[in-house]
């Protein structure tokens, strides 16, 4: 008989109304740089049609794509509506998108040519005029990072920015990641964005952060009286955070090898996690107050050892079309770090990301320490884990043990288990929804601050630039594994292994 059970738990009660009303979203145009692009095709159009399905969007809305190959907007709307029905992740349904349809425009050029902005004017004023947009504005920047500069200059020069301040319309700018490709560039393109916009309205991007358990955490910590109290060095052994892909980079090849995943995964996403898991509680639920906390967790980071550290690339990943002859370029990080704050002092984190793992699996693994062996003997009890499984199936666990009915005292493990599809009887939205209808709130909470992009490129340049220094054999991992054997070993020295992926 197996010692190990797991209890569904029961349907969840929802509160009598919420703490924190969503602000209704503004009318507005959303002006996407790079509507042609795979990011418009994936995730923001279909994200649009899904607001629209859920009747979010405002009622005084349409989007303009701006590209230079976007020169016919009939052929654009055929476009994005194959991409709708393929990437739409509750199918298609005509009657909704006849009505979203007409709503799309474009306007074709280059984002770093001033006449682009001379049509872009005379389009958004006569959509004003039809959809009574009142003048507000919301630019996405989905384009590559080398053509934020040129856009960021051109809508200053054409005068698109209308001061946060000022009574009237407004602009804001979401920028997609990666922000920059070190602290230099980072705080580079901070610079030129300070001189266009007010912090206030600038939204960039880091799409976990719209991810539901990602935002659940805060709720987890602070609205439970039972996690809080152990959530430390006190009661906490050490806590591993898992960004897995089955994926691998496919055609993305050229990007990708000038990215890498330190860039790509770690520096933003799985740190934003990393930050809200360990963050003190925010004075308020305010935006900066919970963003004033994350940065003080990222800057507590301790400098990753050199030999705490692996970068690997899966087998077959240098014959990716776009990717360099010998390029060193990681698709793996497994790393241990450590946090110098009173909290966490001496609790190991282990982090890791990867491509052409064994599965897709991102989740938070909190093991509490064991019991002192005095009344079940040694090994005979397996420590307290709680699981914040954020995709696929995003939900929580926690595992205690229990006696196995019978004679004698056996010590099983019972694991408890909340998908919030079952709780809730609802599947969560895809994150770019919630992010974009923030944006068109004007509510930048779940969006990164300059401090924050820049303390964690401060915390990641080291290391990835000893890397990138250096020369000699990567390390591989063979396709649909768990990584490469020296990860492993990483963390064997400290006698703990990781998680299984999947
Ligand atoms: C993106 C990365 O930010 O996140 C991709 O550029 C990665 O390489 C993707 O595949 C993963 O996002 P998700 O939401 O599918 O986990």
């Amino acid at each position: 008989m197996s010692n190990e059970a797991t209890i569904q738990v029961s349907k969840a009660e929802v509160g009598d109304g919420p703490c924190l009303e969503a602000k209704l979203a503004e009318p507005c145009a959303l002006v996407i740089f790079g509507i042609t692009g795979d990011l418009a095709s994936r995730k923001l159009i279909p994200a649009i049609y899904h607001l629209a399905v859920e009747g979010s969007l405002p009622e005084h809305f349409c989007v303009v794509g701006v590209s230079r190959s976007a020169k016919d907007v009939d052929a654009l709307r055929s476009k994005l509506r194959e991409a709708v029905k393929k990437h739409s992740r509750t199918g298609f349904d005509e009657a909704v998108w006849a009505t979203l349809e007409p709503r799309i425009e474009c306007v074709a050029g280059s984002g770093g040519d001033a006449e682009t902005y001379v049509r872009l004017e005379g389009m958004l004023a006569e959509l004003d005029t039809r959809h009574g947009l009142n003048g507000n504005r919301l630019f996405y920047l989905a384009v590559a990072p080398s053509i934020f500069p040129p856009i960021l200059n051109q809508l200053k020069a054409a005068n698109f920015i209308q001061c946060p301040d000022s009574v009237g319309p407004w602009s804001r700018v979401i920028v997609e990641k990666p922000f920059g490709f070190d602290l230099e560039t980072a705080q580079e393109l901070n610079r030129l964005v300070a001189e266009v916009l007010h912090e206030r309205q600038t939204y960039r991007i880091d799409h976990y952060l719209g991810k539901e358990t990602v935002q659940n955490l805060l709720v987890l910590r602070f609205a439970n009286s039972i996690f809080e109290p152990l959530w430390s060095r006190k009661y906490i052994d050490n806590i591993q955070v898992t960004a897995a892909e089955s994926l691998l980079v496919t055609n993305r090849g050229e990007f990708y090898d000038q990215t890498g995943v330190v860039r790509d995964i770690m520096q933003n996403h799985l740190l934003q996690i990393l930050a809200m898991v360990v963050m003190e509680p925010p004075v308020s639920l305010d935006g900066d107050d919970i963003r004033d906390q994350k940065v003080q967790a990222i800057r507590s980071l301790r400098p990753v050892e050199p030999e705490d550290v692996v970068l690997a690339q899966y087998e077959g990943y240098r014959d990716v079309d776009g990717v360099a002859d010998g390029s060193r370029t990681p698709t793996y990080v497994g790393l241990k770090v450590k946090i110098d704050n009173w909290r966490w002092h001496g609790v190991p984190f282990y982090l890791r990301a990867g491509k052409g793992l064994k599965a897709r699996d991102t989740e938070v693994a909190i093991t509490f320490r064991k019991v002192p062996s005095i009344l079940f003997g040694r090994g005979k009890v397996e420590a307290n884990q709680l699981i914040l499984q954020i995709q696929p199936d995003d939900g929580i666990s926690l595992s205690f043990a229990s006696k196995v009915p019978g004679d004698g005292v056996t010590i099983g493990t019972v694991t408890m288990d909340m998908t919030y599809a079952e709780a809730f009887e609802k599947k969560s939205g895809d994150a770019y929804e919630r992010l974009l209808l923030d944006a068109m709130r004007g509510d930048a909470t779940l969006f990164a601050r300059r401090d924050e992009v820049e303390e964690a490129w401060r915390w990641v340049d080291p290391f990835l630039k000893a890397w990138e220094g250096a020369s000699g054999e990567v390390p591989t991992y063979p396709v649909g594994s768990d990584g490469p054997q020296a990860a492993l070993d990483l963390i064997q020295r400290d006698d703990r292994t990781w998680r299984p992926i999947g």
